[in-house]
């Protein structure tokens, strides 16, 4: 219902259409010069431009002042085909079929002249839809195009439509449209229709676009809709049931912070408040891909001047590698989250895993991965399955057992994973639990670790935990002081390589079992 504005502010000629500057240039050159081709291609994404330039080009093509890359807009035929009902130009919608029969007689019947306009012009919008008895008239048009027929398709997936009818046309591939190019034409609109809304808050309506000027305009009166009096950031997401950027912005330093009950509880908030989660997610990835942008020395963003100052803020106390690590880890695992059944279960889960990220590179594991293959591969595959496992068993399920405990380690705080799993036995006497485990070196770091397993491990069971270490009686183990077994470990090659290859540290070493 929101097409007021887009049919209102449709641009009527080349110069007009905005962002794609590539295309209107070449296309009126070729007018200017005569050079008609039968057939053209428009592809892109939605909302772009592509059927307001189609209905500009047939314009050009039949204005009755004459071929022209600047059609008259006043003559009976430029203004029926601003109100598509030119006799001689077929607006075609092949996704619907709406207004036309049997599209492939239409095509085949083409070879007969206009009755008024120069050109017979068929505009056929998602062409890609075509039926095949359809695409095979185009095509027989195509291999011997009568001198007054134009054909422009367009579409949003060129991919689909075949190529033998792709290679007999002109092809213009139109382009998403910039933010800032959104935000001064928004502006240009709600001016002439007196909407007063703040600059930031057009920047907002851009940014959710993604390119479209249709639909940024769509949202524009949505938004004047709701609004009464000057429109601010927020007018714009409680009318577009967007999350606020200052939510978002907590959440993000809840994560950069290794904050889990403050993102625990936002994430609760935004879930309650029935905002959708995969906008959350996606605007996620979009700010810490900023942060990583702005931390590289790139300037040129696209986001409110205090938006970006409060990114930069906040990835000044922050490495790359890890904003790196975090921005891989959402990518990674944006399609588990599309799919998930549980999806805001899912995105604790994420989300938790990059506050619990693995700093910890399992040295032992990599050596014994890669030794004798030479090449450092263990880690991308450990990982990607780890994730896995981690988001398709749901928190709940988890038993509040010790080794229920160990499962959720594994997927909340590896380091401590790897230390307790290593345990041979585990006795539990009341509130008190004894691992046995097999060598001096591995009792010194659970005793490291003691206080922290049992907050941990309190916190899981929901009850008081002391833990106790026994070394196993019979054990064999060789005691290389931990300070030794790291020298060792850092002048092997190989882990020097690890180190360069995933810009890596050791934190952690321990001897082979
Ligand atoms: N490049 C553009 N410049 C100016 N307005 C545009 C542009 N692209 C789209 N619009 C606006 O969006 C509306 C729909 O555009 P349309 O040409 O139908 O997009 P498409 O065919 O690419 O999906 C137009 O009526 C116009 O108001
Ligand atoms: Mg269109
Ligand atoms: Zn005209």
């Amino acid at each position: 219902m929101y097409q007021v504005i887009a049919r209102k502010f449709r641009p009527q000629c080349f110069e007009d259409v905005i962002g794609q500057g590539h295309v209107t240039t070449v296309i009126k050159n070729a007018i200017d010069q005569g050079k008609i081709p039968h057939a053209f291609v428009f592809s892109g994404p939605r909302g772009v431009g592509k059927t307001t330039v189609a209905r500009i080009l047939a314009k050009a093509l039949n204005c009755g002042q004459g071929l022209s890359s600047s059609p008259c807009n006043v003559c009976g035929i430029c203004q029926d085909i601003t109100a598509s009902r030119a006799v001689d130009v077929f607006e075609i919608d092949a996704a619907s079929h709406t207004g036309v029969d049997n599209i492939r007689d239409l095509i085949e019947n083409s070879r007969y002249a206009p009755s008024i306009a120069r050109y017979k012009t068929f505009i056929i919008d998602e062409a890609h839809m075509l039926s095949r008895s359809a695409f095979n008239a185009l095509l027989k048009t195509l291999e011997e195009p009568p001198a007054h027929v134009v054909f422009i398709l367009a579409t949003t997936e060129l991919g689909k439509i075949p190529l033998t009818v792709v290679s007999r046309c002109q092809r213009y591939d139109f382009r998403r449209i910039g933010v800032p190019e959104i935000v001064r034409q928004l502006a240009c609109v709600a001016d002439a229709e007196g909407v007063d809304i703040a600059e930031d808050a057009l920047m907002l309506i851009a940014l959710q676009a993604d390119g479209s000027m249709r639909d940024a305009q769509g949202m524009l009166e949505r938004v004047a809709a709701a609004g009464v009096g000057g429109i601010t950031p927020q007018t714009v997401e409680a009318a577009l049931g967007l999350v606020g950027r200052s939510t978002l912005h907590d959440l993000l330093t809840a994560l950069l912070n290794k904050d889990a009950p403050s993102m625990l509880a936002i994430i609760d908030e935004v879930y309650r408040y029935g905002y959708d989660l995969s906008q959350l997610y996606r605007a996620l990835i979009e700010e810490f891909r900023n942060v990583l942008v702005l931390k590289s020395g790139y300037e040129d963003l696209a986001v409110p001047r205090e938006e970006k100052a409060f990114l930069k803020d906040i990835g000044a106390g922050v490495a790359l590698h890890d904003i790196h690590r975090y921005v891989s880890v959402l990518i990674r695992s944006e399609e588990d989250f599309k799919y998930a059944g549980l999806p805001k279960i899912t995105l604790e889960v994420i989300l938790l895993r990059i506050i619990a990220a693995p700093d910890l590179v399992d040295i032992q594991q990599l050596i014994q991965g890669t030794a004798g293959r030479g090449v450092p591969q263990a880690l991308a595959p450990k990982h990607a399955e780890n994730d896995l496992a981690a988001y398709q068993r749901p928190p709940s399920t988890i038993p509040r057992s010790w080794e229920g405990f160990i499962a959720y380690l594994r997927d909340h705080d590896q380091l401590l994973h790897a230390i307790i799993s290593k345990a041979g036995r585990v006795r539990e006497e009341g509130n008190r639990i004894v691992l046995e485990v097999p060598s001096a070196f591995l009792a010194e770091q659970v005793q490291q670790g003691r206080k922290e397993i049992e907050k941990k491990a309190a916190a899981f069971l929901q009850r008081e935990v002391s833990l106790g270490v026994e070394v196993l009686a019979d054990t064999t183990a060789p005691s290389i002081k931990p300070s030794e077994l790291r020298a060792q470990a850092l002048k092997s090659p190989l882990v020097k390589e690890l180190i360069t290859e995933f810009n890596g540290q050791v934190k952690d070493v321990r001897p082979k079992e």
